[in-house]
């Protein structure tokens, strides 16, 4: 029998190459062999976003947009947005009732949330609730596993939290979930840190050729090679793991100029751009034909909101029957 899945992204900026090699690649593979629901978490972003939601109708189009261009395919998964089918907010508001403040508050992924962005006002009782609205968000759909990275499995292990408590006030509802741990292949943003929305470090999937090339040019080097005539170290050298994760064919070549300072970093800056564009070329193609005309798009995620209420729906009858609720 397939398994299901689920997992869901926060439309807060655009996609870019860390989500491509973070979660996409995976989630395509997936997608052959198992049930998939893919979630566009608006609800999630608000949370965060909702005193400045301006971009929110953009990036949320883009997102799903984003996915099938990367080769999410609609008729295979199911792709939605998680506004639209409400029943999310009334799991949520019926885990809400058990779930203790200490469970939340102690979250490691909000104390570093309230730090990170903090140009947000986050000190609000919805942005507490976040890992309880994504608890909603896979049980509700009874999904067994859950591909994520790293950094989400608190709110895995407080979905699990969650799954006990509630057969445990009102008899077996949910089963435990299971984190599929993405490894996430290194990819740093050009600024040599992590690859993140909130640096602007980031090398979106559809910036043009012209963008691409200003942001390569930026990219951070060996900090060891000053001159032409420096031997290079490509192991220290951001552009080197880009050439290895993207045309693994070049990277030799590449370690073999750089360390042996035949081709300087700013010809090997420029090979690189190339590089992106092309690997980029396809995905671009496809989502600015998805964007033109929306129709298509929005045909995918009506369709997809449908099938999503369906399960929603069922799941829902039981939780409502469990809970007392007539
Ligand atoms: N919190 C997730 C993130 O920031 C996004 C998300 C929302 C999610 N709901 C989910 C992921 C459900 C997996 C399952 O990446
Ligand atoms: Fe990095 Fe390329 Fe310069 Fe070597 S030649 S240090 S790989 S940019």
């Amino acid at each position: 029998m397939k398994k299901r899945i689920l997992s869901g992204m926060r439309p807060t900026g655009p996609l870019h190459l860390g989500h491509l090699f973070g979660a996409l690649d995976n989630w395509i593979k997936l997608q052959e062999e198992n049930e998939c629901f893919f979630m566009v978490a608006d609800w999630h972003a608000l949370m965060s976003e909702y005193g400045e939601p301006s971009k929110l109708p953009q990036y949320t189009i883009e997102c799903a947009a984003d996915w099938i261009a990367s080769g999410i395919d609609p008729k295979k998964s199911t792709i939605f947005i998680q506004s639209h089918v409400p029943q999310h907010l009334e799991l949520y508001m019926v885990f809400s009732n058990f779930v203790p403040l200490g469970w939340l508050e102690r979250c490691p992924t909000y104390k570093e949330q309230l730090r990170e962005l903090s140009s947000r006002h986050l000190h609000t009782y919805g942005f507490l609730g976040y890992p309880v609205l994504q608890a909603a968000d896979i049980l509700l759909y009874k999904a067994s596993a859950v591909p994520v990275g790293k950094d989400q499995l608190p709110h895995l292990e407080l979905t699990n939290d969650i799954v006990a408590k509630f057969n445990k006030l009102y008899g077996a509802t949910f089963k435990e979930i299971r984190p599929l741990l993405t490894k996430i292949p290194k990819l740093l943003g050009v600024d040599g840190r992590k690859m993140s929305k909130s640096y602007g470090n980031f090398i979106a999937l559809g910036d043009s050729e012209k963008t691409i090339k200003e942001k390569c040019a930026q990219m951070f080097t060996d900090p060891k090679r000053i001159k032409l005539s420096d031997k290079g170290h490509p192991d220290e050298c951001n552009l080197y793991s880009y050439y290895n994760l993207l045309k693994k064919k070049d990277a030799a070549g590449v370690y073999d100029y750089c360390s042996s300072a035949k081709v300087g970093c700013t010809e090997c800056k420029k090979n690189l751009a190339g590089v992106v564009s092309d690997y980029l070329a396809s995905i671009r193609k496809k989502r600015e034909k998805l964007l033109k005309d929306k129709g298509e798009i929005q045909n995918v995620l009506e369709k997809g909101a449908e099938k999503a209420s369906q399960v929603a729906s069922e799941t829902m009858a039981e939780v409502r029957k469990a809970v007392g609720l007539i």
